[in-house]
């Protein structure tokens, strides 16, 4: 499995923390930026994430700003990406279920590291439900 990881200023150092969890598994990581506590401008990553995940060149993508709402954004605006923005594992768990989410956001500024981790955990272990959620994924699919 291939993580793409895409981060802004904000959420730069909450991306050594995901970085663990993916290399305790042995998931490849492609860390698309950015790479220092310099000020940049999320869209950017959020994007390069989301394009990363749509073509094929990662399975999942985690992107993290300081509310992980702008990232998001920037992420869902991309044909193809489900991200869904967590602060708790039961929506990790949830979006994952009923949304197959590919891509999961975070807010650096609102959880810590150890919410952080839960939450990457329980993305990577849950399974899309499928059934009616399949029906309602490819309605969201063909919002253009
Ligand atoms: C950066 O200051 C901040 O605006 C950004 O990380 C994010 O929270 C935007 O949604």
């Amino acid at each position: 499995m291939k993580v793409a990881i895409g981060n802004d200023h904000a959420g730069f150092f909450l991306k050594d923390t995901v970085k663990e969890v993916l290399t305790a598994r042995n998931i490849e990581i492609l860390d698309l930026g950015c790479h220092s506590a310099e000020s940049v401008h999320y869209p950017i990553y959020g994007e390069a994430v989301g394009r990363a995940v749509a073509n094929g060149e990662a399975d999942f993508g985690i992107v993290i700003c300081g509310t992980g709402i702008g990232i998001s954004i920037a992420a869902n605006k991309v044909p193809g990406v489900r991200c869904g923005l967590c602060s708790e594992p039961l929506s990790a768990e949830l979006t994952r279920q009923h949304n197959d989410a590919n891509v999961l956001a975070m807010g650096a500024r609102t959880i810590g590291p150890e919410m952080a981790k839960k939450i990457v955990e329980t993305f990577l272990d849950t399974e899309f439900m499928g059934g009616k959620h399949a029906t309602r994924v490819a309605m969201l699919d063909s919002i253009k």
